[in-house]
Order: C-alpha cells, then sequence, then structure tokens
C-alpha cells in the first residue's frame, strides 16, 4: 500500500462521515494549486467554498501570522489586546458602521446577528417579548448551528436534528411580493445572503435595493449574511454594493480569515450592536490578537492587490467565456465576479470527476450546478486554460 493509500484509509477510518470528500490527499498549497501527497496538482475552483479569495498561503498573510504567533495569541475578552483596535477600525470604515463584533466561523456571525437583531426588536422596536420573527429566504445556507439549520429550507441539513428554533420564516428567494407579503408587526430582520451559495442562485436585479426599502417602511432591519459574497468575491467590496445596498448588519467570515484561521464578524450601527452589553454575548477565541493581525493582513491583501476588481474583471471574461462555450449539457451559467454557477442538464459528479482527471477541483453547489468559485488571485491564464480543460469536460 503506498502512503496516499495508508492515509485515506487511517482518515477513513476515524473521521466522523458527516462530509463526503473527493479522493484527493492534499498536502501543500500556494495561490491557486493544491498538490497532493504523490505529487499531483490541481488547480482549485473550491477554494475553501469561497473562502481563498487571497489563494492559499498568500505569504503576507502566513508572516503576519507567523510574526503574531511568536508574540501573543490567545489573551482572551478578560483583557484587551493591541491587535484589535486597528482591525476594529478598519472593519467599521469598510463597512461605515459604528460597531464591530468578532466571532470565528461563519455561523457564530450569523448567530450574532440574529441574537442583536431580536435584541433591537425587543428594545427598541419594542416588539412584544418571545415573539420577534426573522424572515429568511427559501434555499438559504447560514451554517450549521441548531438555530441556522432551524430556518434551512434543505431536508439534508436539518432532519432528525430538531426540535427547531422557533421565530423565523422563510419566503421564496428574490419576491419582493412574498417578502411584503410576509412581513408582520413582530418581524424585526430579514436575514438573507446576497446571492445564494447553494446553486449560486442571483436575485432578481433590482431586489436587494427594493427590498432593503420594505424594510425601511416596516421598521425591519435587513441582515446582509456576506459570509461568502463579501470582501472582493463578486467584483465589490459587498455583494450589496451591486444594488447600492448599505443593510443594517453585515455578517462576515471565510476570506475575513485569508484561508488561513478562522475569524468573522458582525459590524452594524450602536443603536443595535450596542445593545449587546457585557456578559451578554462571546466566544472565547473571537477578537484574539492572531485571529486579529490575521484579518488584518486578510484585509491588507485584499484592498493592496485590488481582488474586488479583479475579481469584477476577470469573473466578466470568465463569464463571458463560459457562456460562449457550445456544450449540451450546460443550462445556464449564473453568478457575479468570480463566485459563478454552472447549470447542467444533469447530475454534476460525473463532469467534476472528468474535470479532476483533467486537473481542475470543483464540486456541486447542489444537485446540478458546478460551483467554480477559483481564489481572486488567479491569472488570466489560468483562467484560460481552465476553459480549455471545461470545454472538453463539459461534452
Ligand atoms: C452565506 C454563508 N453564511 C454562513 C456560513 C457558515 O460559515 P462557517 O462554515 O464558517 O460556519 C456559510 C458557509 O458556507 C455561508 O456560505
Amino acid at each position: 500500500m503506498n502512503r496516499t493509500d495508508r492515509l485515506f484509509g487511517l482518515t477513513d477510518q476515524y473521521r466522523a462521515k458527516n462530509f463526503q470528500p473527493l479522493p484527493v490527499m492534499a498536502t501543500e498549497a500556494r495561490g491557486v494549486w493544491v498538490e497532493t501527497v504523490d505529487g499531483t496538482k490541481f488547480l482549485d475552483m473550491i477554494s475553501g467554498y469561497g473562502a481563498l479569495n487571497q489563494g492559499h498561503c498568500h505569504p503576507r498573510i502566513v508572516e503576519a501570522l507567523k510574526l503574531q504567533a511568536s508574540r501573543s495569541a490567545l489573551l482572551s475578552d478578560a483583557i484587551y489586546n493591541d491587535q484589535q483596535g486597528r482591525l476594529y477600525e478598519r472593519l467599521s470604515a469598510l463597512t461605515q458602521k459604528d460597531l464591530v463584533f468578532l466571532a470565528n466561523t461563519g455561523a457564530e456571525a450569523v448567530e450574532a446577528a440574529v441574537k442583536a437583531a431580536r435584541r433591537w426588536g425587543y428594545r427598541v422596536k419594542k416588539v412584544p417579548s418571545g415573539s420577534a420573527e426573522i424572515l429568511v429566504s427559501e434555499g438559504n445556507f447560514h451554517g450549521r448551528t441548531t438555530t441556522a439549520i432551524s430556518f434551512s429550507t434543505d431536508d439534508l441539513v436539518k432532519a432528525d436534528f430538531g426540535p427547531y428554533t422557533p421565530g423565523f420564516r422563510s419566503v421564496p428567494f428574490g419576491d419582493l411580493d412574498a417578502l411584503k407579503g410576509a412581513i408582520t408587526p413582530n418581524t424585526v430582520a430579514f436575514l438573507t445572503e446576497p446571492i445564494q451559495g447553494k446553486g449560486i442562485r442571483v436575485a432578481p436585479t433590482g431586489f436587494l435595493r427594493d427590498a432593503l426599502s420594505v424594510c425601511r417602511q416596516n421598521e425591519v432591519l435587513f441582515v446582509a449574511d456576506e459570509v461568502q459574497t463579501g470582501l472582493g468575491r463578486t467584483g465589490k467590496r459587498f455583494c450589496c454594493d451591486w444594488e447600492d445596498v448599505e443593510p443594517d448588519i453585515y455578517i462576515l467570515g471565510k476570506a475575513l480569515g485569508g484561508g488561513i484561521y478562522p475569524v468573522s464578524a458582525v459590524a452594524a450601527n450602536a443603536e443595535i450592536l450596542g445593545l449587546l452589553e457585557p456578559g451578554s454575548h462571546g466566544t472565547t477565541y473571537g477578537a484574539n490578537a492572531l485571529a486579529c493581525a490575521v484579518a488584518f493582513a486578510s484585509l491588507d491583501v485584499v484592498e493592496r492587490e485590488g481582488l474586488a476588481q479583479r475579481a469584477l474583471e476577470l469573473g466578466t471574461y470568465f463569464l463571458d467565456r463560459l457562456r460562449g462555450l457550445r456544450s449540451a449539457v450546460i443550462r445556464e451559467v449564473r453568478g457575479l465576479g468570480l463566485f459563478i454557477g454552472l447549470e447542467l442538464t444533469s447530475a454534476v459528479e460525473p463532469y467534476c470527476e472528468n474535470l479532476r482527471a483533467r486537473g481542475i477541483l470543483c464540486k456541486g453547489a447542489g444537485m446540478n450546478t458546478i460551483r467554480l468559485t477559483p481564489p481572486l488571485v488567479i491569472t488570466r491564464d489560468e483562467l484560460n486554460w481552465a476553459l480549455e480543460q471545461l470545454s472538453k469536460a463539459l461534452v
């Protein structure tokens, strides 16, 4: 048995089977490329489900990690650390919000946003105690906590994990009339991804802007989960920028940690986040010095390397070329920037397998859609190479 097979055997013997990895045993990764134990190289079109905007092991972020790890890491929220201030300031400037809460995973940031919205509902909107409602979009993905799966409409992620957290109702994604019709006096927030990661579903043009104005008219908070769509992925700072929408609450994660260390955030004005008084919420590793140093460097890379602009230019080119592919199996090409879904006429697995044989790592985003979300540092040459493989595999 060779080393790769031994590693597959060891891993599969002991791991919970809650996910089904592709049969690729990675050992190193740089930029857009992943290398396996036996030396095979793949171009990574999964990129940590959209977390690797800056590419694998970006030297600037690795350097920040090393430097900070040699100075201090977890000091706890019982004391301040010298890395927090500049990150809070930077995230506040980026989101144009007064305050920022830092956590680790995207799901935790969603939790924090839900709690902050409910608090605001009770204390500012004066919704009767215990009756706050949050509207969400059908087909959403906001993480794996019991609360996040409670308002999922996907049976795979929620079956037999109940009882579920009450207080959520879903409306069809991108349906303004349904949103209007669902709002009641107890509705405190509308929580949505600007583009849904599952299926890479894009709302009709104008939906985000109109949804914001419906929220404003009804004293409902607009909460944008930009965990995956934020920090340049769709060709703008945030996906909401496409429609000049300033949500009341931003939820960020994934690329905020540069694909190196988990960092997530909630940003909102003081009348919302200011309601989380000492002791009301927190997480042990949140805002630790190492996380703050990594997140600061990750934001630096996004800005210095103009990754949003890069995603816009290369994404427009890639989308154009994908739409021009002559393939009987492609039903639709959707997306913005480098957040792209290829809907096929049948299940994606055999096509993903074919692409893997040609050196591309990709996965389905739902049954019939291949997700194409490369690191934003990808070059035009690398995209052209990927296009060549796609044109050969999707026949
Ligand atoms: C939009 C969105 N929100 C939240 C999450 C959860 O993030 P995490 O897996 O870091 O908990 C994800 C993860 O894919 C996501 O895409």
